[in-house]
């Protein structure tokens, strides 16, 4: 079903798309009425103003010296993102998004496993997800993820509203 969906870096031209992703999948993942984030709320973080796309595009000619961008495309059209991270201490996954009709059809699992070795088997991963968001925390933990007790933290909107995050880690095993 997902033969056709390649996994690849993403090059200029493809940040706008990156950016209607983004937009697309937060309304569709952190509207709450639990902690009451409205789509007025989500749509107060920047998605696609010049300045954020010009970043993208920064991100996309970089790709891959400390921070790795890799995308899914079907049929050229970018369907799903993963960011990671290379850092000190533990390696990082940023975000991973893919489209909502994209979603269960293992694109995720490939651009997660594509984030994981790029980042190498030296140091255990670390990564955030937002505490009510089940589908992405059994799909973490179905990739090999643990949630940690501990820390608690809290993602904040441009416009103030916030919601819980807890952090998930994938020990490598040269690490156990
Ligand atoms: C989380 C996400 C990236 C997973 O990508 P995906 O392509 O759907 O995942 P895969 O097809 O590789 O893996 C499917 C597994 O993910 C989990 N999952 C995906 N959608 C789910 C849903 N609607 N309900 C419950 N679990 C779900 C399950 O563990 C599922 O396995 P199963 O089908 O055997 O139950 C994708 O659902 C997504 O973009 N969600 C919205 C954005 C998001 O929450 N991003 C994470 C931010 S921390």
């Amino acid at each position: 079903m997902t033969a056709n969906i390649k996994i690849t870096k993403p090059v200029l031209g493809d940040e706008n798309e990156i950016a209607s992703l983004l937009k697309e999948t937060w309304l569709t993942t952190y509207v709450n009425k639990k902690y009451r984030i409205g789509k007025k709320d989500i749509l107060s973080k920047d998605f696609d103003s010049k300045k954020k796309l010009a970043k993208w595009r920064k991100a996309i000619v970089s790709n891959g010296k400390c921070d790795y961008i890799c995308v899914a495309k079907s049929d050229k059209k970018v369907i799903g993102i993963c960011t990671a991270k290379k850092e000190k201490v533990k390696n990082k996954i940023g975000a991973i998004y893919v489209l909502t009709a994209y979603q269960r059809k293992g694109v995720g699992k490939k651009l997660l496993t594509r984030c994981v070795q790029w980042l190498g088997a030296d140091k255990d991963i670390k990564l955030r997800a937002a505490s009510f968001n089940r589908k992405a925390i059994n799909f973490y933990v179905k990739n090999g993820f643990s949630i940690l007790d501990k820390p608690f933290y809290y993602k904040e909107l441009p416009n103030g509203k916030k919601f819980p995050l807890i952090e998930m880690e994938l020990i490598q095993k040269s690490q156990k």
